[in-house]
């Protein structure tokens, strides 16, 4: 039994903890309207599931696995390997197809049921897609992508916008056993191209053009842009979304729509290994290089239906609206996967929250009567400023608004209880990462408490640890602080990272031995519930979206007139936190708002418009230890104002930069 489990009767607090505050209760409201009952009665029984899932985790996956996933071959050994070895496997000898589960078991049981709901950039241009209607669409496909010559275990990039036939591709590519490689539609051209490359993909799936907020995004030009340097791309599929005049080139391009007519209406699902990797998703770390993670078929299938299931409380008339792209990790679970899975209608939006008005978010909610949100805080922020006159909409149906990717502050989760969900809905704080692949530490809807800016209780598998960053020492017991792991594995973690196991494995499990670290640091109050407290490595959170310091301050050394780089994130009212960029020029240069804006342009150009620096400050030099390493702690103090609290700055090469720096800020702040 774990130490620390949520059911163990509260300690009295060693420290006077910081939160003191509400706790909130499943909604009573919420209960009343609720089409059935949650699918747990009660927090006891989560505490008492929770239990079981520790101390005999076999037999509650194994359940689970089989309750939930339709396996074409059953499985005889529930989990097997360790985080010590990192060999972590799950169901082995099952076999069983995604795209089966997401389509086929409810097209068969409910061939009319709106499988997608596609909310289009203009609100008047959506459609719906029935189960057999997407089974059929993922069969066409699923024929188009083995003729262009793709075999199972096959990785096939993706770089489509938010519209059904991005769905329809991952699932085509799981009906055949290819890998799903998506790379959001807001990469660059250069990004594209080193994940293309990295992950060896032959064929790339995208549109002529996207369409998000009114403007038109070159999607087909920033493919063409990237596969200059890829000559291993044999097959590229585009769907036209748009009709613009896009150039072919003749034998590698072919138009989606020609091509999936050619062919029959039905292909067999291929049975795939519980290990065979479902799909790679790339994301970024404290070095400079973007990882592959690659997530495996019957673990993550089987996190994703659990979590939807129970952090969602999803029943069968529901429908679910996640608003992530699926470009990354919150869209391939939270949009395709879950819903899917549990056969209820998912929403794909197209567009932004503020297009045409801020009241995108809840006109849709309201027309197609969802019942389950999920959005990430930075929109909400957005959506709160604009004011509340844009949300008086019928959203009755509302019992469940989920927040993902970054902390939410407590005015803004009281603004989303009481506006939005009139205090009807529940709120789930959900903290996971794109390795975890679904939730772990959230609540229930409809089962737990919560308090404003806590993600509350582990998910059941889930065995939090925190860790003592200084000593590697788990500290025990209640009200304290540290850095977030995990001490077992569970089935929707990470395998590795393609073609770096060992980068896997320093950078999760060798961290803390017979742990897996998560780079969040976190702490545990009197009663258990945890707070997480933001990275503690390199990586920064803007908008919800992963950035790596290393990387963009890789992108801006690429600039021609660029000696030095450093990049520091800071506090942001609106994204959270904001991408700072420190540089110093070489010899012949002259600072200027011109060549500033180059800088930021060459971030845009290297990895997309989502990293570009908000503010480039050009200074003489960086602050610099005698070995050449750069403190950026003593950046991230000067634009936070703190100035008198940079502490010993004496094992500088050159105390006197710092002054000079802190004059840099002064002028352009
Ligand atoms: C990092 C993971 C997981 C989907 C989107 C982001 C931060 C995530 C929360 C939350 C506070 C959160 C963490 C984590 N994060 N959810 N509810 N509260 N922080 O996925 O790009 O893999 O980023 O996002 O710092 O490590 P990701």
């Amino acid at each position: 039994m774990a130490s620390q489990a949520p059911n163990q009767v509260p300690k009295a607090p060693v420290v006077a903890e910081a939160h003191e505050v509400d706790t909130y209760h499943p909604p009573q409201k919420m209960l009343d309207k609720h089409p059935s009952k949650p699918h747990l009665s009660s927090i006891e029984e989560y505490q008492q599931l929770y239990k079981e899932s520790i101390t005999q985790p076999e037999k509650f996956w194994g359940t689970k696995a089989r309750e939930l996933l339709s396996w074409s071959k059953d499985f005889q050994t529930v989990k097997s390997g360790s985080l010590e070895n990192g060999d972590c496997a799950w169901f082995l000898e099952g076999e069983l197809n995604a795209s089966y589960n997401c389509v086929d078991r409810h097209a068969f049981a409910n061939p009319d049921k709106v499988a997608i709901i596609y909310e289009a950039d203009e609100p008047d241009q959506g459609r719906n897609l029935t189960y057999s209607e997407l089974l059929r669409e993922v069969c066409k496909t699923a024929h188009v992508l083995k003729q262009m010559g793709v075999k199972k275990g096959d990785t096939v990039a993706i770089y489509l916008p938010m519209i059904p036939e991005a769905l329809i591709a991952f699932l085509a590519c799981s009906r055949i056993g290819a890998v799903h490689s998506v790379v959001f539609a807001g990469f660059s051209s250069d990004s594209l191209r080193d994940r293309v490359i990295d992950a060896q993909s032959k064929v790339v799936i995208t549109t002529d053009e996207g369409k998000r907020g009114g403007k038109l995004i070159g999607t087909k030009k920033i493919v063409d842009d990237a596969l200059k340097n890829c000559p291993d791309v044999t097959h590229v599929l585009v769907y036209k979304r748009t009709g613009a005049d896009v150039p072919f080139t003749k034998g590698r391009d072919w138009w989606w729509h020609e091509e999936v007519e050619k062919w029959p209406s039905y292909i067999a699902p291929e049975p795939m290994n519980s290990e065979d990797p479902l799909f790679l998703l790339y994301t970024s770390g404290s070095t400079g290089k973007p990882k592959g993670v690659m997530h495996t078929t019957g673990g993550y299938l089987l996190g994703a239906a659990m979590t939807g299931k129970y952090v969602f409380d999803i029943h069968d008339g529901d429908r679910y609206f996640c608003g992530g792209d699926v470009g990354w990790i919150t869209g391939h679970s939270y949009v395709v996967y879950a819903p899917l899975l549990l056969g209820v209608s998912t929403v794909v939006f197209e567009g932004t929250p503020a297009y045409p008005n801020f009241s995108r978010y809840w006109d849709i909610i309201e027309k197609h009567q969802i019942t389950q949100f999920y959005v990430a805080p930075t929109a909400l922020r957005l959506l709160k400023r604009a004011g509340n006159h844009f949300v008086k909409h019928n959203m009755k149906q509302l019992r469940v608004l989920g927040s993902v990717g970054e902390p939410i502050a407590a005015e803004v989760w009281k603004w989303y209880f009481e506006v939005v969900g009139q205090e009807e809905a529940q709120i789930v704080d959900t903290y996971w990462q794109t390795e975890t692949g679904s939730n772990v530490i959230t609540p229930l809807a409809g089962v737990t408490p919560t308090k404003p800016g806590s993600a509350s209780l582990p998910f059941f598998g889930i065995e939090p640890a925190i860790i003592d960053p200084v000593s590697g020492e788990e500290i025990h017991g209640n009200d304290v602080e540290g850095v977030l792991a995990f001490k077992q594995a569970w089935p929707s973690m990470a395998r590795t990272v393609w073609g770096a196991h060992k980068r896997y494995m320093d950078t999760y499990l060798n961290v803390y031995k017979g742990y897996y670290f998560t780079g969040d640091g976190a702490g545990r109050d009197h009663e258990g519930f945890y707070w997480i407290r933001g990275r503690v490595d390199d990586v920064v959170n803007v908008s919800g979206h992963r950035l790596s310091t290393a990387e963009i301050e890789a992108a801006l050394i690429e600039h021609d007139a660029i000696a030095e780089a450093a990049v520091v994130g800071v506090a942001d009212e609106l994204t959270g936190q904001a991408v700072n960029a420190f540089v110093s020029i070489k010899d012949g240069n002259e600072a200027s708002d011109a060549l500033r804006k180059e800088f930021i342009l060459q971030v845009r150009k290297s990895i997309g418009p989502f990293a570009a620096p908000k503010s480039v400050y050009v200074v003489p030099d960086l602050p610099k230890t005698r070995s050449g390493k750069i403190m950026r702690r003593i950046l991230r103090k000067i634009l936070a104002g703190e100035e008198d609290q940079l502490g010993d700055t004496s094992t500088l090469s050159d105390p006197s930069v710092v002054d000079k720096i802190i004059q840099v800020v002064h002028e352009n702040k």
